[in-house]
């Protein structure tokens, strides 16, 4: 039996979470998403919105931060994973590229591609996935014997993604990948992880302040705001939204401070009229 609103295709559902930092701050209320096999979906939201929140819940890593999901469950293949350690949920094909593109940098860049394959029983197949990442990363290969500490942020980046990828997963869970670069590096970036979804079928959900251009790669949005999602659709649907242009694609008027102001604005105008 499927869950009310889980479809057949339904790799990851986090159902109603919340999550509490140091037993009092209360930072997810109550947030559901469903990511679809094969699908990029996008979790969009300014700063402190929740996104880094709810990927390290799903991916376990709030216990470092004192943080727990104290409501609401999160499955993977209509498993519940939330009791998992990380690299248990690595082994069920879940990772995550962490905020902020952790390389371990005195290492090589090939190095750190390596490390991302340690989890890995076929170790015959890793000298050709490791190609498969440069075709994806031509820039890596060139880099390859670098100490990755002295490459560029957005060499950084790829190697983080590359990494990820060393560990054959069926779903990537990638951290607000276009911060701190520059436009064109960026648009590089989302059109790897375009083909990677396209070519190898992986599943990607990510968390991105960058709401225009995660919704020109992505498939379907959320749209986070102070721990709730106030707003969820196609991404093409969301590209054309008048709210979302307002608020999140570069035209909002000068005053209103949040997305939900104007909801609720436009909501009371509606009752009145
Ligand atoms: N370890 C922590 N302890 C207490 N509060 C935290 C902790 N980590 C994050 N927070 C708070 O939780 C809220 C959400 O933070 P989070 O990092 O999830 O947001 P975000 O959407 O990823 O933001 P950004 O786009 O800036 O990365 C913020 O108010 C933040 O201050
Ligand atoms: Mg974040």
């Amino acid at each position: 039996m499927l869950d009310a609103g889980r479809t057949q295709d339904t790799l990851l559902e986090v159902n109603n979470i919340e999550v509490i930092y140091n037993h009092v701050i209360l930072v997810l209320k109550g947030v559901s998403l469903n990511v679809p096999k094969g699908g990029i979906t996008a979790l969009l939201g300014g700063n402190g919105a929740g996104k880094t929140t709810t990927l390290k819940a799903i991916s376990n890593l709030l216990h470092s931060e004192r943080g727990e999901v104290t409501k609401g469950s999160i499955l993977y293949r209509g498993e519940r994973v939330q009791d998992l350690n990380p690299a248990d949920l690595v082994k069920k094909g879940v990772i995550q590229v962490m905020e902020g593109r952790h390389c371990f940098e005195h290492l090589t860049v090939e190095e750190n591609l390596l490390t991302g394959a340690y989890t890995r029983p076929d170790k015959g197949a890793i000298a050709a996935d490791l190609e498969m990442v440069y075709t994806y990363f031509p820039r890596l290969k060139e880099r390859r014997k670098s100490q990755a500490g002295y490459t560029s942020g957005g060499e950084q980046q790829m190697t983080a993604i590359g990494r990820a990828l060393m560990s054959r997963p069926e779903t990537i869970l990638l951290d607000e990948p276009s911060m701190g670069l520059a436009p064109q590096l960026v648009e590089q970036i989302f059109e790897i992880v375009k083909s990677v979804n396209e070519n190898e079928g992986v599943t990607f959900l990510l968390a991105e302040q960058n709401t225009n251009v995660a919704l020109r790669y992505a498939h379907y949005g959320y749209i986070l705001e102070s721990g709730r999602i106030v707003m969820d659709g196609p991404a093409a649907d969301l590209r054309e939204n008048p709210d979302v242009k307002e608020f999140y694609l570069g035209m909002a008027d000068e005053g209103r401070k949040s997305f939900r102001d104007v909801r609720s604005y436009r909501r009371r105008k509606r009752w009145l009229s």
